[in-house]
């Protein structure tokens, strides 16, 4: 595995500076990359998601989600099935209304309570087991974004155990707001039960990028961490996007991110599709896709669903 200080390297920070100047050059849509207020122009933007009308001031609904699943994280009452639950349940709330109203301040607060699901992860193995296997198997992006998040920060938990070259909260943010930039995509082309055309496929496909930049305009995570976002659609063999990256090419975050981004896509159910059982979609990613991952992570995957 590259980089396995963990911290990222200049090498990467380069690919990453390539990525986001060719990825400016070819989005035609959004004239916004050429105005020099850029990041407050993207804030205004998001300001604008928010609810109107809503009789709940948002940062007081932003902070009462984000101190129950703090609260449920550090509960030292509950059992490791009820903890579970109960953290997963308030997640799930959380980024429910975070997709709704994707604000800074909200992705701050959201931050904050991530980093008491990670520590939770890292300090108590009952209830991060008994994490994995509450992961509901709807689809819905916030679904998908707790169930990425909990698979990302599990295995990494294995991957670096007790490295303290990784900052793990970090780490969680960037892996639970990896899809924080559908909120640009048309949801008539996210909910789409059909395939997509060519120029859905292209609108779809930028919202890794768009995630990367909310989360670096909006200033809430460290650039390593936002990196998750932006690489978790590359594959280990070049096929992926949005700039084909391959071995690597792909910081160890990325590859992480993509490995629990397509497990939790097979096994979830959708309205065209019945989600697959665990089990079936661990052997579809061993002999069909394996080639998009790197095996020994893969393997260390596979290794969390054996107890
Ligand atoms: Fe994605
Ligand atoms: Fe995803």
């Amino acid at each position: 595995m590259n980089n396995k200080d963990g911290a990222v390297d200049h090498e990467v920070k380069r690919v990453l500076q390539e990525q986001l100047e060719a990825l400016d050059d070819t989005d035609d849509e959004d004239s916004s990359r050429h105005s020099p207020s850029r990041g407050e122009k993207v804030l205004a933007e998001l300001a604008t998601l928010s609810h109107a009308g809503s009789k709940t001031p948002l940062k007081k609904s932003s902070q009462h989600l984000t101190e129950a699943v703090m609260e449920a994280a550090r509960s030292t009452t509950l059992d490791p099935k009820q903890k579970a639950q109960a953290v997963y349940q308030h997640s799930l709330s959380l980024f429910s209304s975070l997709f709704e109203t994707p604000t800074a301040d909200f992705i701050k607060n959201t931050k904050s309570a991530v980093g008491s699901v990670v520590e939770m992860i890292l300090e108590d193995d009952d209830t991060a087991i008994n994490l994995l296997k509450v992961t509901s198997h709807d689809y819905y992006t916030y679904t998908h974004s707790v169930n990425v998040g909990v698979l990302a920060v599990c295995l990494a938990k294995k991957l670096y155990k007790n490295k303290s070259s990784h900052n793990m909260r970090e780490f969680g943010a960037g892996a639970f707001l990896h899809d924080l930039g559908k909120v640009k995509v048309d949801p008539a082309i996210l909910n789409k039960p059909s395939r997509l055309d060519e120029w859905e496929m292209k609108r779809m496909r930028t919202h890794p990028y768009q995630s990367y930049r909310i989360l670096m305009d909006t200033s809430q995570l460290s650039e390593e961490c936002a990196i998750i976002a932006m690489q978790h659609h590359e594959r280990e063999d070049g096929t992926g996007y949005p700039r084909h990256l391959k071995g690597n090419e792909i910081h160890e975050y990325g590859k992480i991110g993509c490995i629990a981004d397509v497990y939790d896509a097979l096994t979830a159910k959708r309205v065209y599709k019945e989600g697959m059982p665990p089990f079936k979609a661990l052997q579809i990613m061993k002999n069909e896709m394996i080639h998009h991952f790197e095996r020994e992570m893969f393997e260390n995957f596979v290794l969390l669903f054996s107890k």
